[in-house]
């Protein structure tokens, strides 16, 4: 959706006040299609939005970097204030190059390896989020060898039902993540025998976007259900999963999780891993239409971005408004379907599309793509990943280059013997 800081101004999309076309596209020899544009100010607007709607719970922010992990916006959220969640030692490094201080990092994800479990021992990270009973011994020998104790959150797998896209859902019984109620207890009955670890919380993510909050509230209770009897389990670790706002239907609000969790978590050391709701709608995708066709029955614009920039449509069906840069006033809207060059039938990024009379060379936004756009990107069919531009106030940057043809043949070695490119 269009916002405060992506919006028409005459006729022309700017971010922040500075017009797309300024940055973007062939006409103006700027630069190439595709590409990603962040507002910082929004990211910053949607923290402390969460910030002052969670005030009275005073939860330990954890920035979900898998979101989007540009270094700009890591630094920016880190200055905040943000600790970070991260779920490979890949984001763990990335936040200690941003200036993250390790015991603000919480270390989540279902398959662990024990060189990363290793490394962020070593690197005194603050929390780990586990979930299997096996990585609690795997992590507690790592801890001994190394010398630390390690302070310890117990993602619990609550059997319920998340109310979002079914790719996205991770707190039902037969999801891979988290540890089922038998588990989780014989882990809290033995933990006596993890000399090295300090069990402190539990963790209860249960999907992202979510679209009520009662799932919340009954995956908060069944940790609740179990809490008590352990003094030291005086944390609790919701996750992430605020919705971000897609198109026009209602969702619920930072406000409304957090009423509902208030009278909940009274007494609590409260973490929230947000991660789309921060970005989300801060980021557009830029592209450019390549040609047109009508067949079948459907008005077909091909342009040049595809699921290697943009993942989401194609692997959930998730469906993002795509918008002219240029609004065409006299030309009305008509139903379009926007599909990628590549070799596959799902490289659509948006089916009846309202869209004016599009010709080679109109530039595209797709909206609301800040949040697991680049961070899912590929090189399927050869697809340099494009850059990631970042609008700070009135100025904007390259906070990341576009990757070249030669970037992907770098890592077979090959001599070329012809030229490089830019
Ligand atoms: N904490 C945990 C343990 C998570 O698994 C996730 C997301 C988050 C926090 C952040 O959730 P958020 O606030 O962003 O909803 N690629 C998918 C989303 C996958 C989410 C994975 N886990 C998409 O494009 O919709």
């Amino acid at each position: 959706m269009l916002n405060e800081s992506i919006r028409y101004v005459n006729g022309r999309l700017q971010v922040d006040g500075v017009p797309v076309t300024d940055m973007v596209g062939e006409l103006t020899a700027g630069l190439p299609t595709p590409v990603y544009i962040y507002s910082l100010k929004r990211i910053l607007a949607n923290f402390a939005a969460l910030k002052a709607a969670f005030a009275s719970l005073n939860p330990h922010i954890h920035y979900s970097a898998k979101a989007n992990a540009n270094l700009a916006i890591l630094r920016a959220l880190i200055d905040e204030g943000a600790g970070i969640d991260a779920v490979s030692w890949g984001e763990i490094k990335r936040a200690l190059v941003a200036g993250c201080d390790p015991e603000n990092i919480v270390f989540a994800g279902v398959g662990k390896t024990p060189e990363e479990l290793k490394l962020a021992v070593e690197a005194g990270v603050g929390w780990f989020n586990v979930e299997n009973v096996y990585e609690c011994f795997l992590l507690n020998s790592l801890a001994v060898n190394v010398g630390r104790t390690v302070r310890v959150a117990l993602r619990y797998n609550p059997a319920v039902e998340a109310s979002t896209m079914p790719g996205i859902a991770t707190g039902h019984k037969s999801a891979k993540f988290g540890l089922n109620r038998t588990d989780l207890m014989a882990v809290l009955e033995s933990q006596a025998d993890y000399t090295n670890l300090r069990i402190e919380g539990i963790h209860v993510h249960i999907g992202s976007q979510l679209g009520d909050t009662a799932a919340t509230r009954q995956g908060v209770e069944a940790a609740l259900a179990i809490a008590p009897r352990y003094p030291t389990l005086h944390t609790i670790n919701i996750g992430g999963g605020f919705p971000a706002r897609y198109n026009d239907t209602q969702q619920p609000t930072y406000a409304d999780f957090a009423t509902m969790l208030q009278p909940l978590l009274d007494g609590y050391t409260v973490i929230i891993e947000p991660g789309r709701s921060i970005v989300a709608d801060a980021g557009i995708l830029v592209t450019q239409v390549l040609y047109t066709k009508a067949q079948g029955g459907v008005n077909t614009v091909i342009v040049d971005a595809s699921m290697t920039e943009l993942l989401r449509p194609a692997l959930y069906g998730a469906a993002h408004q795509i918008v002219p840069v240029i609004e065409k006033p006299d030309s009305p809207a008509q139903p379009a379907s926007v599909v990628g060059p590549v070799c596959e039938t799902t490289d659509v990024l948006g089916t009846q599309i309202g869209l004016p009379e599009m010709q080679h060379g109109d530039l595209l936004a797709i909206l609301d793509a800040g949040a697991y756009g680049m961070v899912m990107a590929s090189n399927y069919n050869q697809r340099p990943r494009p850059a990631e531009v970042v609008v700070d106030g009135d100025t904007w940057r390259i906070a990341r280059r576009r990757e070249t043809v030669d970037d992907l043949l770098r890592f077979e070695q090959v001599d070329t013997g012809l030229p490089a490119e830019k």
